[in-house]
């Protein structure tokens, strides 16, 4: 019999601790993962410290995690796309609400995954270096290809030009590092926003023009950048993306939409032992008036927004064009590398918190990663 370990939240706002799980055997359409690397979000200490208000519907005790990788341990019955021992990686969904499945999460030894969200890795690239994809990739798909989103055009391994440009508003984060490559392989030019430091890593990943976000004039200088561009509209991540995007897509012309996904509100100082109400009430009336200000501009402007649902692909198509077609190849071609850079800040499961913990004060341009 396999036996399994995971690092469980036993109830809400906790310390992970580890401790045995038992191993779930796939359903019909699903593989279970054998992990190797898992690496850290920022939904993971969100999930944490705020989950009852965010997720309302996760039952404890459960297992928290989105990114995986490692090698096949069991195939479900239906299954033809994987073998035993394969190397893959996985977009983890345990937290989704049509899953709400400790056996779905990512941090422990034997996670099950749906098929349809796990992609083959080339030899050359390490379980480190693969598990840094998933959730970010997952995200930035669903804001550039979801048909109610802005439905781009997909992205293949040898895309001709569209002549359109995206702006990618936060383009050093995990979600915004993939959008730059995900956009570049469907054709479309991408302005994009970093720290100076990182002006030179988004432009290797494709970004033909970067601003400093925290600059005073970025809104001013972006809308020059984009005069004379026809725009495919703006994903917006990181605090004041949104506002920043809206005033840029106002003033440029093509499609006016803002892809959100960042929450207006900051989680980065609620921790496990603050008092979550209070400090939601606190918060409460700066998050009405954002809400109505953005309301009001986006549609006296004319520009349609919409929030990201990071694990929304799962029930549409999206999860097959970027999981099934396009991934493999993408990966080995390298027409999509493994970006950000993985941090391994230790082995085993017992470091999961110490990564939840280190990604909550703030990560630059690189995803902590825990090798197992
Ligand atoms: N809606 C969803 O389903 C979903 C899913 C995943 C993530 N998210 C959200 O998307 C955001 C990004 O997540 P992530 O995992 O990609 O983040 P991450 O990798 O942890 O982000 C770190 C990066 O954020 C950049 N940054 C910090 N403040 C910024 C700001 N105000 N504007 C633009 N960039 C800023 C920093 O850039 P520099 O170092 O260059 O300064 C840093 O490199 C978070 O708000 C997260 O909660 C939402």
């Amino acid at each position: 019999m396999t036996t399994n370990t995971a690092a469980w939240i036993s109830t809400k706002r906790t310390d992970l601790e580890v401790k045995p799980a038992s191993y779930t055997p796939p359903g019909d359409l699903e593989i279970v993962v054998r992990n190797h690397a898992v690496a850290i979000n920022p939904l993971d200490w969100i999930l944490q410290n705020a989950g009852e208000l965010v997720f309302s519907w996760i039952k404890y005790p459960f297992i928290l995690g989105s990114d995986l990788s490692g090698e096949v341990a069991e195939v479900g019955k239906k299954v033809t796309r994987f073998k035993v021992g394969q190397r893959v990686l996985a977009h983890a969904v345990g937290s989704d609400p049509t899953r709400n499945s400790a056996a779905e999460g990512a941090f422990q030894h034997y996670t099950v995954v749906l098929e349809h969200m796990a992609s083959p890795i080339p030899d050359h690239m390490s379980y480190e270096s693969a598990a840094v994809l998933p959730l970010g990739l997952s995200t930035a798909a669903c804001g550039l290809f979801e048909k109610d989103q802005l439905a781009l055009r997909h992205p293949s391994v040898n895309a001709k030009p569209t002549g359109q440009t995206l702006l990618v508003w936060g383009g050093s984060t995990s979600v915004g590092s993939n959008a730059i490559q995900l956009a570049v392989a469907a054709g479309y030019e991408v302005i994009t926003t970093a720290s100076p430091k990182n002006f030179d890593y988004v432009r290797k990943l494709g970004a033909s023009q970067v601003f400093d976000y925290r600059s005073s004039n970025a809104v001013k200088d972006i809308i020059k950048a984009c005069h004379g561009k026809t725009m495919v509209g703006a994903l917006a991540i990181g605090m004041g993306s949104i506002e920043a995007c809206l005033d840029i897509m106002h003033e440029s012309k093509g499609n006016k939409f803002v892809s959100m996904t960042t929450f207006p509100v900051s989680f980065q100082k609620m921790t496990k032992g603050s008092n979550l109400k209070l400090h939601f009430l606190l918060q409460l009336p700066r998050l009405v008036v954002f809400m109505l200000s953005m309301q009001i501009k986006s549609r006296l402007r004319g520009i349609r927004t919409k929030v990201i649902f990071g694990t929304s692909l799962i029930a549409n198509e999206v999860s097959q064009v970027i999981y099934v077609d396009f991934l493999p190849t993408a990966l080995a071609e390298g027409v999509i590398v493994a970006a950000p850079e993985p941090h391994v800040i230790g082995k085993g499961l017992e470091h999961v918190q110490a990564g939840l913990d280190m990604q909550r004060k703030g990560v630059t341009a690189s995803k902590i990663v825990i090798s197992l």
